[in-house]
């Protein structure tokens, strides 16, 4: 069970908005048995002296670590959380993107390598780092974000993963037979480098890449997936919610018609 407070909207759907994810991740993050207290609700409480606290953590968002509190002191094993990752922390909500998370999301699970491709500013950073936050459960040693776009020399792009995913020098041993994914972002630049990637593969039997790139990287097993700009309407709204700081709104009361015209 997971308790978190916060303030809905009310649709005719039924309750939306952040807190709502925020109380189903709280939930999915526990076992069986166990009661589970988000900050927020915690601090309503009149004493804590019931509650362990079990630390700050990354929940199956993209969202800025959560410190969870459980209701009494019987052990349960560690929180189902997505806390082995240095993704970034996403603060404004992802718009779209459904059919593509569902279709890319197929083929993270099916392919080895998957490159996200599209011209600059087409979304596939962003859908990438969700994509991965996504995936997280099916890889219990880690999802690595390893950002290239400052790296201009394709030789630094391994020393760059390594040091991603925690290994002192050449990652393939370090990787070793770990479920992890490696996101490699902005590979444009780099692509020479794509022979890095292919000793990764190779050398490991487990670990997974995601790479977005303008230029697809042309190695074996390579799966590609197009990554087209926003719907207009999608678009529309990510206008709309950057105008308005961020803030989601309901669809109806989105006075999208409004910027439209103020444009
Ligand atoms: N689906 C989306 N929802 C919200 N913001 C988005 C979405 N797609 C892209 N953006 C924003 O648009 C900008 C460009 O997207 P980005 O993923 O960096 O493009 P690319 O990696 O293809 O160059 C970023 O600020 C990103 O956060
Ligand atoms: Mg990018």
């Amino acid at each position: 069970m997971g308790l978190h407070t916060g303030e809905p909207i009310v649709t005719d759907e039924g309750y939306i908005g952040g807190d709502v994810h925020r109380a189903a991740r709280v939930m999915s993050a526990g076992h069986g048995g166990q009661v589970l207290i988000s900050e927020a609700t915690a601090r309503l409480l009149d004493s804590r002296a019931e509650l362990s606290d079990l630390g700050e953590h990354r929940l199956k968002d993209l969202s800025a670590p959560e410190r969870l509190y459980q209701l009494g002191e019987v052990a349960f094993p560690p929180l189902k959380t997505l806390y082995r990752t240095n993704l970034p922390v996403v603060t404004t909500p992802l718009v779209g993107r459904e059919r593509e998370l569902e279709e890319a999301g197929a083929l993270v699970r099916s392919h080895r390598l998957l490159t996200l491709t599209g011209p600059g500013g087409s979304g596939k950073t962003r859908l990438a780092v969700h994509l991965a936050a996504n995936a997280a459960e099916d890889f219990p040693d880690g999802v690595f974000w390893v950002p290239l776009q400052a790296i201009r020399n394709p030789a630094n792009v391994e020393h760059t993963i390594a040091a991603a995913v925690g290994a002192d020098d050449e990652p393939i041993a370090h990787v070793g037979s770990n479920q992890l994914l490696v996101l490699l972002d902005n590979f444009e630049q780099v692509v020479e480098a794509s022979p890095t990637v292919s000793s990764l593969l190779t050398g490991t039997p487990n670990a997974k890449v995601l790479v977005t790139s303008r230029e697809p990287l042309h190695i074996a097993s390579e799966q590609q997936y197009p990554v087209e700009p926003l719907l207009l309407d999608d678009a529309e709204l990510l206008f709309d919610e950057r105008a308005r700081g961020g803030a989601r709104l309901p669809r109806d009361t989105r006075g999208g018609a409004d910027l439209r015209a103020a444009r």
